[in-house]
């Protein structure tokens, strides 16, 4: 058998994905499925910290494996599944959290951020959040995973609990490693480019939303913030710019060089035509294609059954070995 390692990830289902995540997250999700065993998930545990419409979040959920599958990532070559039909999680987070400083948590940049923009409702599960995507990584025994940079705290935390457990117990966790993709290519807003790219923006026109149709696009890229000058050149003095050219690479898989020569002499407006275009070519496939899956939710319902059970399995090993290793009786029945 070949000897692959594991890489873990996650995302929120809280709402349709920007063209940001496509990019920076899910396209690469297909590519790492060849080279390590993967597992993802639906983070609908994480959602709930903040406030949702239930209706909602369960639509979310489909959309968002829907959306997976649409990019090709193949259910049946790696394990997709919901972190909610998977209890070890909660459990795993109840161990985690006897061995956690509220300290350590209070800290956290995402947690003081979202205590501002949710200051109606601070809750414990807003604080606690780090622990419990400690406990969907560490459950797996992941040596892999990839995170954007305001998810590299909580991966340093995961690491800090698996070596404290292991430490005070025995050795029982694999310590975490991020996963850095060889793109790292971030998205900003289209809006304010010194801006990361969010489907929360108040400006519609600041994000593109996998859901966006080809006319919605091209009409976001056209009232795209540019910059003084007309040269068409990635440059610090030039965001704007500089982010579609980024996203016309990202979409193109040209290089930055090439995109630069491409658009010699061509007017800003002409330009920003064409980032659209080559953004709905990308986009619209796959929107049609998650459609598709989406209408089947029995499909669905079968994907998260089965990947639900592949992932107890594993999981469902590791968290006996932590309740022995802390001292609860083994359960014989
Ligand atoms: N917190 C992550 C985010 O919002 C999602 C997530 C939950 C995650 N559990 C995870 C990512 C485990 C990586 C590994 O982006």
């Amino acid at each position: 058998m070949e000897n692959k390692k594991t890489l873990f990830s996650a995302v929120q289902p809280s709402g349709i994905l920007t063209l940001g995540n496509y990019v920076g997250a899910i396209s690469n999700w297909k590519r790492l499925i060849e080279e390590y065993d993967c597992i993802y998930a639906l983070a609908d545990l994480h959602t709930l910290t903040v406030k949702q419409v239930p209706a909602e979040l369960r639509a979310h959920s489909y959309e968002l494996a829907a959306l997976y599958i649409s990019c090709g990532i193949d259910p049946e070559k790696c394990i997709l599944f919901c972190q909610s039909h998977v209890h070890e999680h909660a459990e795993l987070t109840w161990i985690l959290n006897t061995m956690t400083y509220p300290g350590e948590l209070q800290r956290m940049t995402q947690f003081k951020d979202k205590s501002k923009s949710h200051s109606d409702n601070v809750n414990m599960g807003l604080m606690d959040y780090p622990v419990l995507m400690a406990s969907d990584i560490l459950l797996y025994n992941a040596h892999l995973v990839p995170v954007g940079a305001d998810q590299k705290q909580h991966l340093e935390l995961t690491r800090d609990l698996a070596i404290r457990f292991n430490s005070r117990y025995s050795d029982t966790f694999v310590v975490p490693e991020p996963y850095i993709a060889k793109t790292g290519a971030k998205i900003m807003s289209l809006q304010d480019p010194e801006k990361k790219m969010s489907k929360s923006d108040a400006n519609v026109n600041a994000f593109i939303s996998m859901n966006d149709d080809r006319d919605t696009i091209i009409k976001k890229f056209k009232r795209a913030v540019t910059d003084s000058g007309n040269e068409i050149r990635a440059d610090e003095s030039k965001p704007g710019i500089t982010n579609l050219l980024t996203i016309y690479c990202c979409v193109t898989g040209k290089e930055l060089c090439d995109a630069e020569k491409e658009f010699d002499g061509v007017g800003y407006g002409n330009f920003k035509i064409a980032v659209g275009e080559a953004v709905a070519d990308l986009i619209e496939p796959v929107r049609c294609e998650k459609d598709r899956i989406l209408s089947d939710k029995s499909y669905l319902d079968k994907v998260f059954a089965d990947g639900a059970l592949r992932a107890e399995h594993i999981a469902r090993k590791t968290l006996s070995k932590v309740y022995r290793k802390v001292g609860l009786v083994e359960r014989k029945f």
